[in-house]
């Protein structure tokens, strides 16, 4: 028998009991040791839940049984949840998580620390909700040079743009929505601001790239910014506005990564991507280019994600299975400033203004723009070029191009 905690009752963690229950007799078919839920953690009282007597407040009876093989925590954030990782780690017992603050600020000692004690530590839910994305980047991708992770990795802020821009609301009526619909973090501003998504980023360079890339090192800029005029503008030119996360392998191989919203050409499958689907986007040397697609976020396809970990770690309970990738650095990360793109702009100005400073550009229209606005894409040019043209110009947005 795997007997499994669960640390937190929240969206996802009662998602987990939840498809531990509906599930549970066809997922113990394919197991030689059935997995079990012997208990749930959390400070709340939960008296009306068909899971009430797994109910316990107290996280050292889990650490202190050791019957306990598998613990999930799905309290989020890097304070209590980090303390009762370490310590069921240190108890020999594996994590299973879909926490990315933790992953992305402490994942490089964590999984040291599972490795020391011959635990494991998994985290496919951390990134891309339901879509599996930790494993086939650490496994089934791990004969290629990985050279660019590019994606659309939260689901909130990829649903706010998608009613912004089908269906003309405003930012804080479909931001309601998102966090009716259990996909928002408990304090949305991780999502608009970019920081989930730049959590995101890092799990995923650090898996891809070897090194530890830390969110302090990405520079990260949300949806806050944009508005119904950006997308009326994104649609005269056929493109569509997204908050991407993106970690390139540059000179000496070190990690450009940065998440800003980006004007996405229609031919870029990235564009297509709705709702509060994520997509993420890898190439190899030798694979070329591949997409992974699914529900970025959601109490259930959380859930599937947490529960194949669960199952993962119940199959390799006496072994470690060596994720892991090295420690960070000041050498690991360089930013994006020389990267070059074409640019949409969008500034308070004269045409003419705008033309001395960036020469041609092409010009966008919108019905109702008002007077002085002015809206274009420009030539390809690096931030830091770009921003030297720009400087003198009263600038209301600048994205980058994805071609
Ligand atoms: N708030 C996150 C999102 C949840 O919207 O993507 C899934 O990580």
């Amino acid at each position: 028998m795997v007997n499994v905690a669960i640390l937190g009752f929240g969206v996802v963690g009662s998602g987990v009991a939840e498809v531990l229950a509906k599930n549970g007799a066809q997922i113990n078919r394919k197991m030689d040791n059935a997995i079990q839920l012997k208990y749930i953690v959390d400070i709340r009282d939960f008296p009306d839940s068909p899971f009430a007597d797994k109910f316990i407040k107290d996280f050292a009876v889990i650490e202190q049984d050791p019957d306990v093989n598998v613990v999930v925590e799905t309290i989020g954030g890097a304070t209590f949840a980090k303390d009762f990782t370490e310590r069921a780690l240190r108890a020999g017992k594996s994590v299973v998580t879909s926490n990315k603050e933790l992953v992305a600020q402490h994942g490089y000692e964590l999984l040291q620390l599972a490795k020391a004690n011959g635990a494991n530590y998994f985290f496919e839910a951390s990134v891309g909700g339901g879509i599996p994305i930790i494993r086939p980047l650490s496994q089934c991708l791990a004969a290629n040079e990985l050279t660019e992770i590019c994606g659309i990795l939260n689901g909130t802020t990829n649903y706010i743009l998608t009613r912004m821009i089908k269906g003309g609301l405003s930012f804080a009526v479909a931001l309601k929505e998102a966090q009716k619909n259990g996909y928002a973090e408990q304090n949305p501003a991780a999502d608009v601001e970019g920081t989930d998504a730049c959590r995101k980023i890092c799990i995923l360079a650090s898996l891809a790239f070897g090194r530890h890339v830390y969110p302090d090192q990405v520079p990260t800029e949300g949806i806050t910014g944009v508005t119904l005029a950006d997308v009326g503008y994104a649609a005269a030119c056929g493109r569509k506005i997204k908050l991407i996360g993106r970690a390139i392998r540059r000179e000496a191989g070190k990690v450009c990564a940065y998440v800003a919203p980006h004007l996405v050409d229609e031919e870029n499958p990235l564009s297509g991507v709705e709702d509060v689907f994520n997509a993420i986007m890898v190439k190899g040397d030798a694979i070329g280019d591949v997409m992974f697609y699914g529900r970025g976020a959601g109490k259930l396809p959380t859930a599937s994600a947490v529960v194949a970990d669960v199952i993962d770690a119940a199959k390799h309970i006496t072994g470690n299975k060596c994720l892991e990738w090295g420690p960070g650095g000041d050498d690991v990360t360089t930013p994006p400033d020389a990267l070059e793109s074409a640019w949409y702009i969008r500034a308070k100005a004269a045409s003419a203004d705008v033309k001395a400073a960036l020469g041609d550009v092409s010009f966008l229209a919108r019905s109702g723009a008002p007077e002085h606005e002015v809206a274009c894409i420009t030539g390809v040019y690096s931030e830091t070029a770009l921003q030297e043209k720009l400087a003198g110009l009263e600038i209301a947005s600048c994205f980058r191009l994805l071609a």
